[in-house]
């Protein structure tokens, strides 16, 4: 369940009360704070300036995440400087570089792709403004570039897609076709490496092809149209999220085929409608990644302002859902 599994990680990850309230009391004596707000852990970050560079608005899952920040960041008194990337490395870049010149106290990123980083990691690190990384990691050597990163364990995934479809899936020579997300970012690099290992690791599948559709629904109709077009004995579709998955659901029953019959479907992020679409039988599994980072992404704001040590790495604990489970879980389910 949603809640518990937070409580868990809130507890595991990030803050003890005790720490919590003493960062609180700290930065409070450092300057902002224009409002008084309710409780210690909402007064900490009242008033400071928070950059968020987020790739964009490719899926239900990364409005999910935009939301979750703003309304943490609005809860808490923040003042933020929201950018969206509109998928374009060079407008986050571009994002960054102005939050620097307005002199924001911390900066948070969602990179939409892996490298290319440095140069204005370095421009923050010099500017002394400490940068946290959401939802995907950067490539890069010098880890001093940035303080954390925060979100989901993107290999595990695939693995846990992988694992789904070897221990469900019969037949001798079952035949894949990969749907990645945008190239060069993190889940799509981490989903597919993750998935590999399972399926090199087991003879009876084989992945015929692998092509991407950007995390997006429209790219995801479009890709399975001219799939279907060239391969007819397609059994699992591995999609990267989703999103991509409803597109291709609607252009397998365009081919007049039956989503999760015909061919078993199998993709990531666990979206309320996903389970919709589980109830229905269109799709088998979806493997969790929570977006909810808002609670979590300012804690940990809150702490390095207050000059405290931070874990490097906080990872989301992700679940998988499939017919044995979605019924039961879809009321709760919160995006
Ligand atoms: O980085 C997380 C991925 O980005 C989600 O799986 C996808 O839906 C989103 O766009």
């Amino acid at each position: 369940m949603k809640l518990s599994h937070y409580c868990r990680e809130f507890l595991k990850c990030v803050v003890l009360p005790v720490g919590l309230a003493a960062s609180a009391l700290l930065a409070g004596c450092g300057g902002g704070g224009e409002e008084s707000a309710s409780s210690a852990e909402q007064t900490g970050l009242s008033g400071k300036k928070i950059g968020f560079a987020q790739t964009g608005a490719e899926s239900v899952w990364r409005t999910a995440h935009t939301d979750s920040i703003k309304s943490e960041a609005e809860k808490r008194g923040v003042d933020l400087k929201f950018s969206s990337g509109e998928g374009k490395q060079e407008n986050q870049i571009r994002a960054v570089r102005s939050f620097i010149a307005q002199g924001v106290d911390l900066i948070m990123i969602a990179p939409i792709v892996e490298t290319g980083w440095d140069p204005v990691l370095k421009e923050a690190k010099r500017a002394r403004i400490p940068v946290v990384l959401l939802d995907r990691r950067v490539d890069t050597t010098d880890t001093s570039l940035f303080e954390t990163f925060l979100g989901s364990d993107f290999v595990e995934e695939g693995r846990l897609a992988g694992q789904w479809m070897v221990d469900n899936v019969k037949g001798d020579a079952v035949k894949i076709v990969e749907m990645q997300g945008t190239p060069g970012s993190a889940p799509a690099i981490d989903r597919q490496k993750g998935f590999v290992e399972v399926v090199n690791a087991n003879s009876r599948f084989q992945i015929i092809e692998s092509q991407s559709a950007n995390f997006r629904r429209a790219d995801g109709k479009d890709l399975m149209e001219s799939l279907l077009k060239k391969h007819k004995d397609i059994d699992v579709l591995y999609a990267h999220n989703d999103d991509m998955a409803f597109g291709a659901i609607q252009a397998i029953e365009a081919a007049g085929l039956k989503p999760g019959e015909d061919i078993v479907i199998i993709s990531v992020d666990a979206i309320k409608e996903a389970f919709s679409m589980i109830i229905a039988g269109k799709i088998n599994c979806t493997v969790e990644c929570s977006p909810l980072l808002g609670p979590l992404a300012f804690d940990v704001a809150e702490k390095i302002l207050a000059g405290e040590e931070v874990e490097r790495k906080i990872v989301m604990k992700d679940e998988v859902f499939d017919a044995t489970n979605a019924a039961a879980n879809i009321d709760s389910r919160m995006y």
